[in-house]
Parts: C-alpha cells; sequence; structure tokens
C-alpha cells in the first residue's frame, strides 16, 4: 500500500469493490461514452451534480475512474449544463479524457449521438456507455459486462439489478418463457403491471459501436418526456434481429445514481465503508467505521490506528503503527510509523517517525516535524522544520522556522515572523533551550546550544552557548500595598505574613 499520486484518471486508483468477484479477463472496449449533460435539478445547488464529491472525488471523477480501468481506447464525456464548470474540472482530474458538449439536453439517446460524434460518428468495437452520476460502480463490474457483452456476441447488453424499490427508473421487461430482455420501459411511460417489475435499468450499457450508431439513427421523441431514450435503442435492435443481453449487477447499490443529497450522504456512507473495510482487511486497526471517514486516495501501513472521530484526506499516509486520533482531521498528510496524532488538525505537514502531535495541535502546510520530535498542546506551525526530538510542547506559534535537533522551545512562545508586510525566517539551533514566552522576531538566529531566558523578546541574533536575556529588570517597591491600599484584603495578608516573619526573626 504506497502512498497514491495525483495522476490523469486513466491510472487512479480503483475504487474498492464489494463483491469479492472473480477476476474477469480484460476485455479492452473502442470507447467509453460517460453522460454528464444533465442539470441534476433535484441537487438544488449552483454546483453542477456530478461535481459534488463523496470521499474526496467527484461523482464523475469516480465514474472516471472506474471507466479507466477498462483501459477504453476513447474516453469521451458528454457535457452540457454548467459545461464550462464540469469541462475546468475534467482538464484538471482527468487531462486524458475527451469531451463532446450537448448544447441541449434532449435525452440520453441524443446525448450518446453526440459522444460518438466526437469520435466520428461510428465506432467500430464496444461501446460501453455510463452515466456520469453512479459513484458506486465499480471497474470489477464493467468489465463483467464487457466480457458478458463480447463473449454472447450481443448488439447490446444492459448492466441491471433487483432493486427493493423501483420508483423512478426504467424496468427491464422479459419475455414469459425464454427469460429474454425485450424492451426497456420508462417509469413514466410503463403500465401498471410494468411498474410492478423490480428489475431495472442502470443506465450502464455495452453495444455494439456500428448497430449503436445505426440504431440511433431510428430512436423517436414520441414518449411523455419528448426525449431520444437510449434505451430504445434496446427494442430497435431487439425488432431487427440482433441479440440482446443483460448483467445482472451482484450488489444493487453498486448501480445507484445520486439524483438528490439524501442520496449523495448514502453513496458516501456506502463508499466509505467500503474504504475502511479494505484498509481493516489489510491490517489497518479502525476503532469506530462509523465516525472515521476517508478519501479514496489515502493509504496506510500495517497496524497504522485510526481512533473515532477521524477524517483522513487527500494524499494523506499513516505508517506502520501510526496512531490517529480520536477528533483528527489529516488532509494530504504523512504521518511516518510509531507516531502519534490526537485531536488534531493538519494540512500539507510531515510528521517523522515515533514524533508525537497534540492534544488539540494546528499542523498548517510545510510543517514537518523529525523523528522523535513533539508539537504539543495548543500549538500552531507553519512552513516549519523542525529537527529530530525537538519539542514545542505547549501553547506556541512557530511559523517560517527552521529548528535543529534536540532543542527545546519554551511554553507560551511565539516565532513573530509577520512585520505587517512580510514575512520572515527564524532559524534556531541545535541541543537549545529557550525560555518560556518568549517572542522570536524574525529575521533572527538562534545559535547551537544557546539559552534564552523567560519572558524574552529576541530580535537579535544569538550567538552559540550563550545565554540571550532580553527583558526589563524586576523592581520591588516595598510597603506599597499598605500604603495605597491601606486596610484590602491584601494589605492584611501582607501584614501577617510580615509580623510571622518578624517572629521567626
Ligand atoms: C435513465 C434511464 C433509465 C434508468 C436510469 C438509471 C433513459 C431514457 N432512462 O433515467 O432507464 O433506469 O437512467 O439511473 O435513458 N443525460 C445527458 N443528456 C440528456 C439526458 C441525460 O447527458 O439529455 C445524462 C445525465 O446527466 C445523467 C444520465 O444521462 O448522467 C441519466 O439521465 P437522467 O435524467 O438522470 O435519467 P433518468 O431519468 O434517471
Ligand atoms: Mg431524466
Amino acid at each position: 500500500m504506497s502512498p497514491a499520486k495525483h495522476p490523469g484518471i486513466l491510472r487512479m486508483s480503483p475504487t474498492p469493490s464489494t463483491a469479492e468477484g472473480h477476476p474477469v479477463s480484460a476485455i479492452r472496449p473502442a470507447a467509453v461514452v460517460v453522460l454528464a449533460a444533465g442539470e441534476g435539478t433535484r441537487m438544488k445547488s449552483a454546483t453542477p451534480k456530478v461535481l459534488h464529491e463523496i470521499c474526496g472525488r467527484s461523482l464523475v471523477g469516480h465514474v472516471l475512474a472506474a471507466a479507466g480501468e477498462l483501459a477504453p481506447e476513447n474516453l469521451v464525456v458528454v457535457v452540457g449544463h454548467a459545461r464550462e464548470k464540469v469541462t475546468e474540472h475534467l482538464a484538471k482530474v482527468a487531462p486524458d479524457v475527451r469531451t463532446a458538449v450537448q448544447a441541449e439536453q434532449n435525452g440520453t439517446g441524443h446525448a450518446v449521438r453526440m459522444g460518438l460524434e466526437e469520435l466520428g460518428g461510428v465506432v467500430d468495437g464496444t461501446v460501453v456507455v455510463v452515466c456520469g452520476d453512479t459513484p458506486l460502480l465499480t471497474g470489477e463490474t464493467l468489465k463483467q459486462l464487457a466480457t458478458t457483452h463480447e463473449q454472447d456476441g450481443n448488439a447490446v447488453t444492459v448492466l441491471t439489478a433487483e432493486v427493493p424499490d423501483a420508483a423512478g427508473y426504467g424496468r427491464i421487461v422479459r419475455e414469459d418463457v425464454s427469460g429474454a430482455v425485450t424492451a426497456i420501459v420508462e417509469h413514466k411511460d410503463a403500465t401498471e403491471s410494468q411498474r410492478a417489475i423490480r428489475e431495472i435499468n442502470s443506465g450502464v450499457f455495452a453495444f455494439d459501436g456500428q448497430l449503436l450508431a445505426d440504431a440511433l439513427g431510428k430512436v423517436r421523441t414520441d414518449n411523455s418526456q419528448g426525449e431520444e431514450y437510449l434505451t430504445d435503442v434496446l427494442g430497435i435492435l431487439r425488432e431487427a434481429g440482433h441479440r440482446v443481453g443483460a448483467s445482472v449487477a451482484g450488489d444493487h447499490r453498486e448501480i445507484a445514481g445520486i439524483n438528490n443529497r439524501v442520496q449523495l450522504a448514502e453513496a458516501r456512507r456506502i463508499l466509505n465503508d467500503r474504504l475502511l473495510t479494505r484498509a481493516m482487511l489489510g491490517g489497518v486497526t479502525v476503532v469506530d467505521p462509523a465516525t472515521t471517514w476517508i478519501d479514496v486516495t489515502v493509504t496506510f501501513e500495517q497496524d497504522a490506528v485510526v481512533h473515532p472521530g477521524t477524517q483522513l484526506q487527500g494524499s494523506t499516509h499513516l505508517g506502520e503503527g501510526a496512531e490517529v486520533g480520536p477528533n483528527s482531521r489529516l488532509k494530504d498528510t504523512r504521518v511516518d510509523a510509531g507516531a502519534r496524532v490526537d485531536n488534531t488538525v493538519a494540512d500539507g505537514a510531515q510528521v517523522g517517525p515515533n514524533a508525537s502531535v497534540g492534544p488539540y495541535a494546528y499542523l498548517r502546510p510545510g510543517t514537518r516535524l523529525g523523528a522523535k520530535g513533539k508539537i504539543g498542546t495548543y500549538v500552531e506551525t507553519k512552513n516549519a522544520s523542525i529537527g529530530e526530538g525537538t519539542k514545542v510542547p505547549h501553547l506556541s506559534y512557530v511559523g517560517d522556522a527552521t529548528i535543529g535537533e534536540y532543542t527545546n522551545i519554551g511554553a507560551a512562545s511565539v516565532f513573530v515572523n509577520y512585520d505587517g508586510e512580510s514575512k520572515h525566517h527564524t532559524t534556531v539551533g541545535s541541543h537549545c533551550k529557550t525560555g518560556a514566552d518568549n517572542m522570536i522576531v524574525a529575521p533572527v538566529t538562534v545559535g547551537d546550544g544557546a539559552y534564552t531566558a523567560a519572558g524574552s523578546v529576541i530580535t537579535k541574533d544569538v550567538p552559540p552557548g550563550s545565554l540571550a536575556v532580553a527583558r526589563g529588570q524586576q523592581r520591588n517597591i516595598e510597603g506599597w500595598v499598605a500604603r495605597k491600599r491601606p486596610g484590602s484584603a491584601s494589605a492584611k495578608a501582607a501584614e501577617v505574613a510580615s509580623r510571622k516573619s518578624d517572629g521567626e526573626g
């Protein structure tokens, strides 16, 4: 389990599947067409539906990762609604992918036609069509579909599933005796008896490219939505005497399309469970899966432990025996072997082997803590390299700094890095002991083995081995309370104390 980079989508880490499906021999389709032009009205969002995220990846990103496992010769995403935003996102996460524009959303059949036009109109070989809003679909299931399609010599193979509630879905109509698929009927166009069918169209198909192009030309719009239905291709091909097949998904949850934010949350839960299951089977202890949330890109070594209430995001990696949580959020952060991170928020940080962080620390980008180092309670760090065995134990801010090895930074200290206009760097050497409540004003250097006195404001370089004292001298004004606060409780206490010490003396 090595840390994942962020490569093009075709090389993205696969989404784990629930079923322990047998490995399916790789059949390479000529093209995969992803439909992502719809608006997603029911999300009630300024963000296009396919750009909503679960487990650190957009809905369409998950679909592309699964499609990428087929290693298709061409991968086309059909965009339409909010296409600038969708195209911009695709350029970032999947630069290898081509896009086709469906300016008006005239139905799934029309969308596929637009996708094929981008590929020259007709494609030789298998064309797989998937929807951009089914993030739980796995590469394994797609391979199964493509394999069934080619082995059975079908003109079209539809991925179906039996669902507990089929409302809204297209129903799979089969012949009574042979069980052969004859048609897909949309919910809105279905009769009462067809609505009782629980086997539904997932919206995922494998087609013979030539026959698909031909049949799409014959699809009509005389249905309740006035759209070109992709599903009609199935009936058209069957009537022309071609083989029509179905591949039934093992787990119906895999094909769930996301239409609203309730379904978005349900899908996130399912995917998160899959990721945690894979991690646990790989030797990671997840104390409370119900309150642990991880992204698809997170990686672990064996015997890592995740405590309750923890979110691991982006390229976060936990080394062997590293322990994180409870109540921590780590983004793009590496925690090396044996390190301990407790009640911490970290972003873009590195925690060295056997180091300790928290409770209640905030590690900002560029924090690098060396082996056996410590960033303790109520400590914030940023762009700071903290050497092996060095400790910043309490109530401090360390920004824009390099600290050597085995140095101790006194409690409640601030590395004063900002003069109101620009940031400056501080260097503290190895084996230093800075006093509590220091203001270390950058740019400044504290040499190896130096000490600073508590309460100092360090504005000048401290030579190696020196003690720097930079604070006002203490002055005691005797009898001030008796004179200025006569009769007060303080004055009485002082009186008692002085009588006692007179008696002793
Ligand atoms: C579709 C299927 C239905 C199936 C269901 C599975 C048709 C006619 N119906 O219904 O049988 O059970 O999916 O979830 O195919 N899209 C475009 N351009 C369009 C229309 C849609 O790109 O003009 C895209 C959408 O962005 C979406 C996908 O196609 O990713 C499905 O569209 P949607 O409107 O959600 O179809 P359903 O009505 O759910
Ligand atoms: Mg629709």
